[in-house]
């Protein structure tokens, strides 16, 4: 048996039963892949589940308001994705009478579709040839063909789907897709792969010649930034706080948030009232504060970790309007907000 014939065989013996592999279904498959791009398996899974629920079809995401949408994808991080999937939902439902393309080429045109998405939804959908590249294969074909070129370059990236179009079953192109992805996601792992029980061991180039920890190479990243933040956390008399919509661009745009400061230096007790920010913001009123966490909340995006601070501002009236205290749940929020509007309980 050649590659494609070990790992489709692999794959009907070994894959997992998964809501999305019931169905050929392009507007099913295309949630699943959307979601799975942010999350593992595991993890995904009830995301997928809930928006199946809450909008059925392409026409029930299509007319939901983006609140709705950012709200169901809360937890799963870079927004922009739920943005783009539901403008993608309205371009179908209201360009192209529900009915959603069917060839590589027009999949590709989906606003937040790009190649690996195209291919998984043309090949297991339509049956069209086109290979997948994502993590799990970049790192089966790197051990597998012993290739040391950085999966990140560009030469990288030209030269794994390249080879990955060789390899794909002509006949059963959506299975074998997803026979390589399932492959390096539960046998050929980053970490500790099963080599000894591996089907593909007696070929493979990383195995025989010790390289499998080393494979793929990935170029270093550029310079992560560190960012501090502070959250005002203000609780009126009346129980009323201030939690406002982003509108400025961004991973966090439409989402709410508590009013933000950002500082050179992390805020300390010592100088919170007299930062600059502060002093405007209140303006002279008076308040009493806290900082709640003792240790920064840090969330950690590709090229930046925000690091985070909750102050508690007790206060007799608010400088604006305010909501109630006990709406907040109901507004999408960046999760490390959620987070602790939870803990915090209030
Ligand atoms: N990861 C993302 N999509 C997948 C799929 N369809 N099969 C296996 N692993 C995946």
């Amino acid at each position: 048996m050649n590659f494609t014939e070990i790992l489709t065989h692999w794959y009907s013996d070994n894959k997992r039963n998964l809501p999305w592999r019931e169905t050929k279904n392009p507007y099913n498959i295309w949630l699943s892949e959307i979601i799975l791009q942010q999350t593992q398996i595991k993890q995904g899974l009830p995301y997928y589940e809930a928006f199946v629920n809450h909008f059925p079809t392409v026409f029930d995401l299509a007319n939901a308001s983006e609140e709705q949408v950012l709200k169901l994808w809360q937890g799963l991080g870079y927004y922009s994705r739920a943005r783009n999937l539901h403008s993608a939902a309205k371009f179908i439902a209201s360009e192209c009478n529900g009915i959603f393309p069917s060839t590589y080429s027009e999949i590709i045109k989906l606003k937040g579709v790009g190649d690996y998405t195209a291919s998984a939804i043309a090949s297991i959908c339509f049956d069209e040839p086109t290979a997948v590249v994502d993590g799990n294969v970049y790192r089966v074909l790197s051990r597998y063909f012993g290739l040391d070129t950085p999966i990140n370059s560009t030469k990288g990236i030209k030269e794994f789907k390249a080879i990955a179009s060789t390899l794909i079953d002509h006949e059963r192109p959506g299975d074998y897709n997803q026979a390589i992805m399932e492959f390096g996601a539960m046998q050929c792992k980053p970490k500790n792969p099963y080599c000894i029980v591996c089907p593909l061991k007696d070929s493979c180039k990383a195995l025989q010649n010790g390289l499998v920890e080393k494979l793929p190479v990935k170029l270093k990243k550029t310079k992560i930034t560190k960012k501090h933040i502070n959250f005002l956390v203000l609780i009126s008399s009346d129980k009323q706080t201030i939690f406002e919509k982003r509108t400025s661009k961004g991973i966090w745009r439409n989402l709410y948030q508590f009013p933000l400061i950002e500082s050179e230096t992390p805020l300390q007790t010592e100088n919170f009232r007299s930062h600059k920010e502060v002093v405007n913001y209140f303006n002279g009123s008076t308040f009493e504060f806290s900082l709640y966490n003792t240790t920064d909340v840090i969330h950690k995006l590709s090229h930046q970790h925000l690091h985070t601070r909750f102050w508690i501002i007790e206060i007799d009236q608010l400088p604006k309007a305010g909501m109630p205290i006990t709406s907040l749940q109901s507004f999408p929020a960046p999760v490390l907000i959620s987070n602790f509007i939870e803990e915090f309980g209030f």
